[in-house]
């Protein structure tokens, strides 16, 4: 990840920005399975002007979009899954089942998100042109997703073996599918995928072609399998708050890598 590589003419530079947000409200930690939804409404909120017209591709159960909806932006998410489309509709989310690749609205967006889902769209080139040609002119490009290239040793270590030891105290569930005495080749393992998961670097240089103005800043990200997959009990949303806190520090101090990507961009 310290390399620096030029993509018509920007170069793949990584910023680490942790984005670290307050997990407590009255004193009481957050309820685990409000984290991970808290950190991406932080900072995607934040990119939005009041009442925007936004399209979220690849909304999954609709969380973020009706979030975003109660903050008074117009919605409209869109995804594979019909059983993601279902869950979305339940919370009052205009959401319709469809391909993003083959979208074709009759309207243009002040911002279109991707939280999660660019790296499962193929052809990748066709949803960055798909996500120009939607978006108004100055509109706002958002892409929160992972980066399984990022992965290296201490990183690897680290998951493993807290969800390793939480696993053995009864407090999560398994979640590797560890087979080798090689930790990190376990994990690109488990990320091999059919049609291919995209990488962070082709996600940056495939949407850098049509969006010059093309930022990327890193963020956690690993947090996300333990609130995930953290079993129900009554110290469980402590223990969510602390392992995203510890995330953090470590990143900071540069001990384990931020796994997490943020792409931004203006049309
Ligand atoms: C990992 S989930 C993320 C869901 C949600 N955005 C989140 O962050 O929790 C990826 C979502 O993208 C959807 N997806 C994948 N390929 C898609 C495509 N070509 N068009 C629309 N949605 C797609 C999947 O069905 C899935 O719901």
């Amino acid at each position: 990840m310290g390399d620096s590589v030029g993509i018509g003419g920007v170069a793949y530079v990584p910023v680490l920005l942790v984005f670290r947000i307050d997990l407590k409200t009255a004193d009481k930690p957050m309820k685990t399975l409000e984290i991970p939804l808290h950190y991406t409404h932080d900072f995607v909120g934040g990119l939005l002007p009041p009442r925007s017209r936004v399209l979220e591709v690849g909304c999954g159960g609709g969380e973020l979009a009706a979030r975003l909806q109660q903050d008074g932006h117009h919605v409209l998410a869109i995804d594979i899954s019909e059983e993601a489309v279902e869950k979305a509709r339940s919370l009052g989310v205009a959401a319709q089942l469809q391909d993003f690749v083959e979208f074709a609205p009759a309207e243009s967006f002040d911002a279109i998100l991707f939280t999660r889902s660019l790296h499962h769209i193929a052809p990748l080139e066709r949803a960055a042109a798909l996500a120009f040609e939607l978006l108004k002119p100055e509109g706002t490009l958002v892409v929160e997703d992972f980066d399984y290239e990022a992965m290296d040793p201490p990183t690897v270590e680290w998951l493993y073996r807290l969800a390793e030891i939480l696993g053995a105290a009864g407090l999560m569930r398994p979640f590797t599918e560890q087979k080798g005495q090689d930790r990190l080749e376990d994990w690109i393992e488990g990320h091999r995928h059919d049609p291919p998961l995209h990488t962070g670097r082709r996600m940056w240089s495939v949407l850098a072609e049509r969006f010059p103005s093309l930022q990327r800043h890193t963020c956690c990200y690993l947090f996300r399998y333990f609130c995930q997959d953290l079993v129900e009990n009554a110290s469980r949303d402590e223990v969510a708050s602390r392992i995203f806190d510890w995330e953090a520090s470590l990143v900071e101090r540069g001990q384990i890598r931020a796994i997490g990507l943020r792409l931004l961009a203006r049309r």
